[in-house]
């Protein structure tokens, strides 16, 4: 089991991706954080990739907890959000106030500030173009889709997810659906019905995804399986009638051995190849919003490797100085820096000899995760795997290269100040 609340440890990627189905991150976006597979498992993804071969409207969904600090660690779901943007995404953003409410005891009002100081100021200094960030506690759309995602669970399924046991209050217990409802509701006709969304996570927050993909298939009227034949069932209607006549008029459309039976709520069609699956979703729930405002296609998610923190381990706001926030003093970051844990050998002679081990590196991470050069990043690598480079010189470079880039971040932060209002609608 995985616990989205206190997850203190490095994962052992590939034993989850095979216990929990995540899958290999095999699509090729155009940009480093793919290119390098620190972004390295998805669920769906196809779905997203389809909207971009098909110039088809997208959403992107991320949520902050706001509560410690925005680090290094943290970053790089917003850099995906910022690259998936660029694509052409619609995005959302969540404050999880009621979250960190219900998990962390964080007031409100608390929640607010720190969400704005530490978090969305970053966000727009990075690079994000005005989107919608709400608040949970202020959005109601989603705190009523919650409440209606609660009549498709039950404890049992939640006790298995994240064992939730007796004494766990019922906010607690509710918040995997108030994160459910920040995710769907973007598919609500509100806010443009049905569409692939991706959410940007890391692996402790899978629970959730899989919760809110199971949820997504719930509130459909339209089920769909796929053996061979496509099955589409009609589900929760007392007469499935005009459904399956309408799926039954739909399928009809492109393939010819198409039944349907009233009896049994099913229409059945041969002759679908799999490739076709995630246009004949986003179709039949296109052709079902008209009459379910709670239609929604699975969210895809992709799924981050943590960056090592540099005291060894992750990197935690419960360290602080294994952590490089984004509002850190150029200063102070050069300190944390200076004096992090390397993938370096004992001596400076056992390193030329033998080479470092930029793989079990934090100073390297911070290449990896933070400079866009691929050529220079390989050359730092290989210097390092080749005994060429020591690791005072790569401190003090990219000790340089991040106090600088911090400084620059402040200023454009205040910048941001003047345009939180086209982010945040009150
Ligand atoms: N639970 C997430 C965290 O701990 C925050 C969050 C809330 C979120 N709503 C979300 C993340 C929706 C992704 C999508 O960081």
């Amino acid at each position: 089991m995985i616990n989205p609340w206190s997850s203190s440890d490095f994962f052992d990627y590939e034993r989850l991706k095979k216990e929990f189905g995540i899958e290999e991150m095999n699509y090729n976006f155009d940009n480093f954080l793919f290119r390098r597979h620190l972004i390295l498992g998805q669920r769906s993804i196809d779905y997203i990739d389809y909207a971009l071969k098909n110039s088809l409207k997208f959403n992107v969904m991320t949520g902050l907890m706001p509560s410690g600090e925005m680090h290094l660690g943290n970053k790089s779901a917003i850099d995906q959000v910022i690259f998936f943007q660029k694509l052409g995404g619609r995005v959302s953003i969540a404050v999880a106030d009621l979250e960190s409410y219900s998990t962390r005891g964080i007031s409100l009002e608390k929640a607010r500030n720190v969400a704005i100081e530490k978090y969305i100021l970053n966000y727009i200094a990075m690079g994000l173009e005005p989107c919608e960030i709400y608040f949970q506690s202020k959005n109601s759309d989603v705190q009523f889709l919650a409440y209606m995602l609660g009549n498709r669970t039950n404890m049992n399924e939640l006790r298995s997810l994240y064992g939730f046991t007796d004494t766990h209050d019922l906010l607690h217990i509710n918040s995997p659906l108030i994160q459910a409802a920040d995710v769907l509701h973007t598919q609500m006709k509100k806010y443009g019905g049905p569409a692939p969304t991706v959410v940007p996570v890391g692996f402790d927050q899978d629970p959730h995804i899989r919760l809110m993909r199971d949820l997504s298939k719930r509130m459909r009227i339209f089920n769909i399986q796929y053996d061979r034949d496509l099955i589409v069932s009609v589900r929760g209607k007392d007469d499935p009638k005009e459904f399956i006549d309408l799926a039954y008029d739909y399928l009809s459309k492109t393939y010819t051995n198409v039944k349907k039976d009233y009896e049994y709520r099913v229409v059945r069609c041969e002759g679908v190849s799999e490739g076709d699956l995630v246009k004949i979703d986003l179709d039949l729930a296109n052709i079902e919003s008209k009459y379910n405002d709670f239609t929604f296609v699975p969210p895809s998610a992709t799924y981050q490797k943590l960056m090592k923190g540099l005291k060894g381990g992750k990197m935690s706001s419960s360290v602080p100085d294994s952590l490089i926030s984004l509002n850190d003093d150029p200063k102070e970051a050069k300190r944390k820096i200076m004096s992090g844990m390397t993938g370096g050998r004992d001596t400076e002679e056992e390193q030329r000899r033998l080479g470092g081990e930029p793989e079990k590196c934090p100073i390297f991470d911070l290449y990896n995760y933070e400079i866009e050069d691929d050529k220079y990043v390989k050359e730092v690598y290989e210097d390092c795997k080749n005994g060429r480079r020591m690791c005072g010189f790569c401190k003090r470079e990219i000790a340089e290269k991040m106090a600088g880039w911090l400084s620059e971040l402040s200023k454009k932060r205040e910048e941001a100040r003047e345009k939180l209002s086209l982010y945040i609608h009150e």
